[in-house]
């Protein structure tokens, strides 16, 4: 998978699809050579051409001034010794300069894919899966290395990148930028493509024409955000889902992040991602390392849809860990819009019992069971039940809830902590907080300082014992805030810019701690909905509730724009009541739950108050659920009209064997006297003929029928209409 030619020395990468070629140049420079669709690997080294360019380009060979590396493509480029692009690193020296020159050392290529240390990242679960280079590159004046990491797959299309910055010699280095991966593409010609959004607006797909200077986005924000998502890509000009080159990089973080292209002055476009240098600094002392966190680069010949489904398939094999990976997850009903805080064991009985009757699997406690909590002002930190609501404790709940037949999860907020708690009595420097400011709230809530040891372990304690009280089965972990005043009490002066990442640090540490010991508990994170959507949460906990916005139509471009880089199997999707609670809109049951159907599914209402012949719907998407839910969840997800281009959506769900698909359709608005259209299939057999169940279209087609020909788009009566069509092939 990984080869080197030692008289070129060029190192030629290759995952599934893939070809990933770098260089050592003469100089001792690492060189980027090539990225995308494989080839076969001969004359790798006219893959990259000098030419002298004006005096005004530095050349560090006075002998070929056509060697610069201000426009050498490299692989991990540095700032103040003659590129004036964006480095991918800094590191400061006690003098205060910050000039260095990493030079090509050694490197190695070993079985496998060692894991990083602390961070969440791809595995392989033998060492015949991946192979991974290993390129140390040092500075002779400070002796400090940077080691380069690049791994490959036997069965994925992707390769993931990561660097550690490595103080190897005697005195204290600062670094001031450390990104996980930067690449010079050739040519600007495309588009760059990013998610973007807010709450309840999360992952919306934006595309922009690069141009020459600086195009990035960012996260200051402690979390990766609904506002940005630390994912980027490049799309050659005219791609679409079906066709075209798509540069895909992911970073498995869940904090700040930059993530950006900058065009230079030769219209090369550079390419970088990692965390956010802004506020942000390292101390290294002699002997320390720094690990960035890994970037998965994925590159499609097959659009931006065959993007997608090799990041899908990566993530849901070889990034989610546990039970659960390849497990169909069970249908939920949460009581948060249905009660919010107003709820008894009577009324979480009464739900429960109601969707157990309908054929439920799971009950979910949100939000108001512990301290003291009735509004969203308190309680915080206090992991102990509100004897107030639930007089029986928690255990003789779970114990009712799961009489009925029904599993029972619990919702915590662990890393927060409210200044009306027993904890914030306790322990007032507990919080990020800069001695003698303000310490911003957000939610009436203060985030708990995770760089602290005695915090972690305070956590990882009272969240385990509630976990050991009673059978639970699933967890909901939020998180309701965005950081302020980040700083520690605990951390000196030279490290203070260091306590967002030491957060992310200690919240991994928490989080691997509880998830591996309670091994048979699904978890879901969520971050008042998407805010910290990200590759590194999926590590952990391998699903996430997309968004707040539980609205059908909303939904159409959260769940579109999120499924660009993240598995179905990782999108919670729950029918909710109407009107609307985010945004006041009237849909209805059979739309709201083709829309939910397309994720995790569940109901988040009280289904006590349905109507016989709403309950007769709901048994019936319950049914239907149970059926599909193995190819929804597993099988390969096409986007087949984009809710960002026109008033309908589609998509679709294919068995990896491509014997059965379920497939959804939503007109958006009504349109009086529209053309009669077709929509195409995509992902089906050409070759086989399916049967296609439950709509107008009813009957026995070809593959190739169903993909080019389409199925025509039902005359619909009235906004937000929708349909489903289930797919088997006929043996
Ligand atoms: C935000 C979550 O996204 C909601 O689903 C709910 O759990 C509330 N927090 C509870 O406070």
């Amino acid at each position: 998978m990984i080869t080197y030619n030692e008289e070129t020395r060029i190192f030629h990468l290759k995952s599934v699809d893939t070809s990933y070629v770098l260089k050592v140049t003469e100089q001792g420079h690492l060189e980027h050579l090539y990225w995308g669709r494989a080839i076969q690997g001969v004359n790798l080294g006219k893959l990259h051409q000098h030419y002298v360019r004006p005096s005004f380009t530095p050349s560090t060979d006075l002998d070929h001034l056509e060697y610069s590396l201000d426009t050498l493509q490299q692989e991990l480029p540095a700032y103040g010794d003659s590129d004036f692009r964006s480095p991918a690193y800094q590191f400061q020296l006690p003098n205060g300069s910050t000039v260095t020159n990493f030079l090509y050392e050694s490197h190695e290529i070993v079985a496998g894919k060692p894991q990083l240390e602390g961070l969440p990242a791809v595995y392989a679960e033998e060492d015949a899966e991946a192979e991974t280079l290993l390129i140390t590159l040092r500075d002779e004046l400070t002796n400090a290395a940077i080691v380069l990491s690049y791994s490959v797959f036997r069965d994925y299309a992707a390769i993931t990148r990561s660097v550690q910055y490595r103080n190897e010699g005697t005195d204290v280095l600062t670094l001031n930028r450390a990104l996980s991966m930067s690449v010079d593409m050739p040519g600007y010609d495309y588009e760059m493509l990013h998610l973007s959004g807010s709450w309840a607006r999360e992952r919306y797909v934006h595309r922009r024409k690069l141009e020459p200077g600086m195009q990035s986005i960012e996260s200051r924000r402690g979390a990766s955000s609904h506002a940005q998502n630390p994912f980027l890509a490049l799309i050659s000009e005219g791609a679409t889902e079906q066709h075209g080159d798509v540069y895909g990089i992911n970073l498995v973080y869940s904090g700040n992040f930059v993530a950006g292209v900058e065009v230079d002055p030769y219209l090369h476009a550079r390419l970088f991602i990692g965390i956010n240098p802004f506020d942000f600094s390292w101390k290294l002392e002699a002997g320390e390392v720094f690990q960035a966190p890994e970037v998965v680069l994925v590159h499609s010949y097959e659009g931006i849809g065959g993007m997608s489904r090799r990041y899908h398939d990566l993530y849901r094999n070889r990034l989610t860990r546990g039970q659960f990976r390849n497990k169909v997850r069970p249908i939920l009903v949460n009581n948060w819009e249905a009660t919010y805080f107003d709820f008894n064991e009577e009324k979480i009985t009464s739900i429960a019992q109601a969707g157990k009757e309908l054929g439920i699997e799971l009950f979910v406690l949100d939000d108001g069971w512990f301290g003291k909590r009735n509004d969203d002002t308190t309680s915080l930190g206090d992991w102990f039940v509100d004897r107030n609501k639930l007089p029986n404790g928690l255990e003789a709940l779970v114990d009712k809830v799961r009489e009925q037949g029904m599993q029972f999860g619990l919702w915590f907020e662990p890393e927060m902590i409210s200044p009306d708690s027993e904890l914030y009595r306790q322990h007032p420097d507990w919080c990020l907080h800069v001695e003698g400011r303000r310490r911003t709230q957000a939610r009436k809530q203060l985030i708990l300082d995770l760089s602290r040891e005695d915090v972690q372990q305070y956590i990882i304690s009272t969240i385990s014992d509630v976990l050991s009280s009673a059978p639970i089965t699933y967890v909901k972990w939020d998180m309701n805030r965005n950081m302020t005043e980040i700083g520690s009490a605990l951390l000196p002066a030279d490290r203070q810019r260091e306590t967002a990442h030491r957060y992310m640090l200690g919240l991994y540490h928490v989080m691997e701690k509880i998830t591996t010991s309670f091994p048979h508990i699904l978890f879901e994170s969520c971050s008042g909905g998407g805010g910290r959507y990200d590759a590194g949460m999926l590590y952990y906990m391998p699903q996430t509730w997309t968004s707040d916005n539980s609205d059908a139509i909303s939904r159409l471009k959260i769940q579109y724009g999120t499924s660009i880089v993240y598995p179905i199997s990782s999108m919670g999707a729950h029918v909710s009541a109407v009107p609307n609670h985010q945004v006041n809109r009237m849909t209805s049951l059979l739309t709201r739950g083709y829309v939910a159907l397309s994720g995790n599914f569940g109901y988040e209402l009280d289904l006590s108050k349905f109507t016989e012949e709403e309950k007769e719907l709901v048994r019936y998407q319950i049914e239907l659920y149970k059926e599909i839910r193995h190819i929804v969840q597993f099988g390969d997800f096409y986007r087949l009209r984009s809710p960002f281009e026109g008033n309908d959506t589609a998509w679709m769900f294919v068995s990896k064997d491509k014997t059965e698909a379920f497939v959804v359709y939503v007109k958006v608005l009504q349109e009086p006297n529209a053309a009669i259209g077709r929509f195409r299939l995509q992902g089906l057999d050409p070759n086989k003929t399916y049967r296609v169940f439950d709509s107008p279209d009813a009957g026995v087609y070809s593959g190739d029928h169903l993909m080019y020909a389409g199925l025509t788009i039902p005359p619909f009566y009235g906004d937000f209409q929708s349909c489903a069509y289930r797919l088997k092939v006929e043996e």
